[in-house]
């Protein structure tokens, strides 16, 4: 490598000596052939980078939970059940407490946004992805539909924090301002953007380029909405305007209740730093996090750490034991959130073997075609440990749960499957209200008509019969 330019010799120094230290200065390879952009593009990310933390990771040394042995110990955790049981308050009451929490302006919204969506397949950020089963709204307009409905129902003002990544920050943003935020007001509207995490070779544990100016990054996982949420003023914004607790949940699942109020209740009423809505697993070995209690704190472990004796393990009535699985709807305490962004390293890094194009010495890039590389992400779900009180909320996955994750064709969740579990649901609501929906017939209702079943009682015509493909606005009918 030739040498670097004598009026950049201080940083090309400083740098070198930096990575030298931890064995990673072959990222500064290609250093001579980069103009004075490309030099500070790579500086920057570099400074970015707490490689002390890095070589930890990439050492393992912080990797010693034993999940078989966890799951041995592990027990249903505290919950309400779908049927009300489980808790010392009735659900109405709950529904009670989260309707005045509502009211008086205490909820805040998260959604995040930042995955790169790679299953789906789909070009644009998922979040805009057409997802109304005869609407064609996509996923973000759904979540400003309910968003409002709810700002509507309890008069109140529900600040929405969305979380983008490098792969998404840009057409999302582009994408509200050219629709008008959806209808959120522009001082209610956040968009934020979490952090980054460099890729190293799974062998050698050495930084990847994806150019000769640029290290391999990807987002941090969902875990990084907690820094990235303090250090974009969110935290601050949110606590200014008396907001006491945070609704979070993720863009791609249409069915999530975001602010839903019986849900908000019992995240007060349990006095809970952090709430978990679940839904109950369909058989022991599905394919989603379980939600146990372990040495008394309530953590997730993933299906795949989970050993087949205590994924089948039973109670007397046959139901499995470890029953509650995670859909990545959460509450969230504020100050809580606060007290984590303020003591670095609580939330725990994962690895994910993927792969990941890189650079060569030559500078040429290479396209693997098996895993070479480890991803470092972290998850939300790893504050529900260390979140006093954590409380799960059971529901039925028909009301709560439609992952748009694989793209149509695959086994499980893709978005067809989504989209009938959309017309479903709002096909029961009809027909709970007493209208007659002809078979094979899609409906959709947006969630400004109605935000639940009870919603449409007495807004529509009970003697209504619905026999082609209809979506219900704001247009009420006549309850003639
Ligand atoms: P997934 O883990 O399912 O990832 O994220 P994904 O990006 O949507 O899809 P794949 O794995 O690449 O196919 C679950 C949710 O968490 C968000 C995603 O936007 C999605 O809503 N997420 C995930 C982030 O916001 N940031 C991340 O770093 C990871």
């Amino acid at each position: 490598m030739s040498l670097p330019l004598t009026d950049n010799l201080t940083s090309y120094d400083r740098l070198n000596e930096l990575l030298a230290e931890f064995g990673q200065q072959h990222v500064l390879r290609h250093w001579a052939e980069l103009d004075d952009v490309q030099r500070e593009t790579l500086a920057s990310q570099l400074n970015e980078i707490d490689l002390t933390e890095l070589t930890r990771l990439i050492s393992g040394k912080d990797k010693n939970t034993d999940f078989a042995a966890l799951a041995m110990r592990a027990s249903s955790p505290p919950a309400v059940r779908a049927d009300g049981s489980g808790a010392e308050w009735p659900p109405a009451q709950a529904r009670q407490r989260g309707e005045d929490a509502l009211r008086k302006g205490e909820l805040g919204a998260v959604i995040v946004a930042g995955g790169q969506g790679t299953r789906l397949g789909f070009d644009q950020p998922k979040g805009m992805f057409p997802i109304g089963p005869v609407s064609g709204r996509t996923l973000f307009q759904f979540f400003a539909d309910r968003l409002l409905a709810v700002n509507e129902k309890y008069g109140c003002r529900i600040p929405l924090y969305i979380m983008t990544s490098d792969a998404t920050d840009q057409q999302t943003r582009e994408y509200f301002a050219a629709n008008n935020n959806l209808g959120v007001p522009d001082e209610d509207l956040y968009i934020f953007k979490q952090g980054v995490m460099p890729a190293v070779d799974s062998v050698t544990g050495e930084l990847l380029l994806q150019s000769p100016s640029s290290l391999a990054l990807s987002p941090d996982g969902h875990g990084g909405t907690v820094s990235a949420l303090d250090r974009c003023g969110c935290l601050t914004d949110a606590a200014s305007r008396g907001i006491a607790h945070l609704a979070y949940i993720q863009v791609d699942n249409p069915l999530a209740n975001l602010c839903e109020p019986e849900l908000i209740g019992h995240h007060l009423m349990a006095a809970s730093e952090m709430t978990t809505q679940v839904v109950r697993k369909r058989y022991p070995m599905e394919k989603v996090g379980n939600v146990v209690l372990v040495d008394g704190q309530v953590q997730i472990i993933e299906y795949s750490d989970l050993p087949t004796p205590a994924a089948e393990a039973v109670n007397e009535d046959g139901s499995l034991k470890l029953w509650a699985g995670n859909i990545a709807v959460h509450l969230f305490n504020v100050d809580f959130l606060r007290g984590v962004a303020a003591k670095a390293g609580l939330l725990p890094f994962h690895r994910a073997l993927k792969k990941v194009p890189y650079c060569d010495e030559q500078g040429q890039l290479v396209s693997p075609d098996q895993p070479n590389a480890t991803k470092f992400e972290r998850f939300i779900f790893d504050l529900l440990p260390i979140a006093k009180n954590a409380f799960v909320v059971e529901s039925l996955a028909s009301e709560a749960f439609a992952p748009v994750k694989n793209a149509d064709g695959s086994p499980t969740d893709t978005p067809n499957a989504a989209k009938k579990a959309i017309a479903d649901l709002h096909r029961e609501w009809l027909e709970q209200a007493g209208v007659c929906v002809d078979q094979g017939v899609q409906v959709e209702i947006n969630s400004k008509l109605a935000l639940s079943s009870d919603d449409l009682k007495g807004k529509i015509r009970t003697n209504l019969r619905i026999d082609a493909d209809r979506y219900f606005d704001t247009r009420l009918e006549s309850p003639e």
